[in-house]
């Protein structure tokens, strides 16, 4: 007997995750026919992940559209996701996260009643509009899922408070350190524009910035922040790859274009990107997955948020929630620059997000659940690495 396992993917940040899950369901043909579904809500920025990580997929829906909205995104994904699980007929699809492709994946196998299995189940903010609209998709998926992968002890704990049943949670640690081990590299040539950058006597202040509810005068101040900084500190280089969004780069341009030791790049495949991330000095990001990332390499981030789903490493003392005023943005990434006291305070290593065999659980788990295994996996168990 085997199962027919789909996962059902759209963009950057749940390819890079859901790489790992795919990669280890291949390793199980007699057990597992792997099929892979993505809807392209990103296009450019999911190819790159595809192509890193060698994945093919089965069906591609390629739905982007330039300033779609989350309307476009819901119809299109739903629509073309229907023809693909009547032609599939899967047993169980996987899904990963909190974006609309998330969502609207495990609505689609619902209304087509296949088990949903939800991986990085149960990250929450308690706000409905913070993150907009990921903290809704988040919930809305968990309602529908079947199983629950949390990455956590408290993702496990949110959705306990939310009434899940605990025999449908399993705790695997989160799989973007299992991405993450498998791409840096400390010998890793850069090439391009950061192949000249001097990391050894320059500090490279690395800037990501794409959340909805920061989109406008938010970013904006974010970026007049930086500005001032770049000025005061000579020794700062600013390394940014912004997002395909239009939005985003309009406002970019506007506030940091042609600004000396600000490099405004396209947005990095993800092999220099972690890279990037390993050799830099100090990050400030509205992203979620590198809140995970950069903990876990001893690299302290100013979250550009007003609330975060990821309180672990907050707790832990590397990331710190900043929000988006021009006057705590400058504050607070001048005092990293300026007092080695407070930079090395954060500057401690912590990963509370995994050990790099997420996947291996999650797939050894579904093996389990249908019966094709004897042995349930053992759960992740943070110890404070
Ligand atoms: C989406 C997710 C968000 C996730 C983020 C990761 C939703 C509603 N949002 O937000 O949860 O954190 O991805 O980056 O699911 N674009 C391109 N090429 C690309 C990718 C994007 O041109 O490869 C442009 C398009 O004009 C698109 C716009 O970016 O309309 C916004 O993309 P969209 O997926 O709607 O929202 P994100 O902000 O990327
Ligand atoms: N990332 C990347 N190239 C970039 C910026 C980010 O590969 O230029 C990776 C990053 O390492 C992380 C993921 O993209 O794994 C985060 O994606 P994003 O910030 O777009 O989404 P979020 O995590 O906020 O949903």
């Amino acid at each position: 007997m085997s199962i027919k396992v789909m996962t059902v993917f759209g963009t950057r940040p749940e390819a890079i995750k859901m790489a790992p899950v795919v990669r280890e369901l291949n390793k199980f043909p007699d057990l597992i026919t792997p099929v892979v579904a993505v809807t392209a809500q990103h296009r450019e920025m999911l190819d790159q992940v595809l192509q890193l990580f060698s994945i093919k997929p089965d069906y591609d829906l390629d739905i982007m559209c330039k300033g779609q909205t989350l309307f476009d995104i819901t119809c299109r994904a739903m629509q073309g996701l229907n023809e693909v699980f009547v032609k599939v007929r899967p047993d169980i699809v996987l899904v990963h996260g909190d974006t609309t492709t998330t969502f609207v994946g495990a609505l689609a196998a619902f209304y087509h009643q296949v088990p949903v299995g939800h991986v990085e189940a149960g990250l929450r903010t308690w706000n409905k509009y913070s993150p907009f609209p990921e903290e809704m998709n988040r919930k809305l998926t968990g309602a529908l899922a079947d199983i629950h992968f949390a990455p956590t002890l408290s993702s496990r704990a949110n959705l306990l408070t939310e009434a899940v049943d605990k025999e449908k949670i399993f705790v695997t640690g989160n799989t973007v350190i299992d991405a993450l081990i498998a791409t840096v590299n400390e010998n890793y040539q850069f090439t391009g524009s950061l192949a000249n950058i001097d990391f050894q006597s320059k500090r490279v202040v690395l800037v990501t910035t794409h959340r909805r509810e920061n989109l406008g005068e938010r970013m904006r101040h974010v970026y007049q922040a930086l500005r001032d900084i770049v000025t005061e500190f000579s020794d700062v280089e600013i390394v940014f790859p912004v997002h395909k969004n239009p939005r985003v780069r309009i406002a970019v341009e506007a506030e940091l274009g042609g600004v000396d030791r600000v490099h405004l790049i396209d947005p990095l495949e993800y092999q220099p990107f972690a890279n990037l991330l390993a050799r830099s000095y100090l990050i400030l990001t509205d992203s979620g997955g590198i809140q995970e990332e950069a903990p876990a390499m001893g690299k302290p981030v100013l979250v550009l948020r007003d609330t975060t789903e990821r309180p672990e490493a907050i707790e832990a003392g590397t990331v710190k929630l900043i929000g988006t005023d021009k006057a705590r943005v400058y504050t607070e990434t001048k005092t990293l620059l300026s007092s080695n006291t407070e930079y090395q305070r954060m500057a401690a290593a912590c990963n509370p997000y995994g050990d790099g065999r997420a996947a291996g659980r999650i797939v050894q788990y579904i093996l389990w659940k249908y019966k094709l295994i004897a042995a349930m996996p053992e759960s992740y168990a943070c110890t404070l690495q």
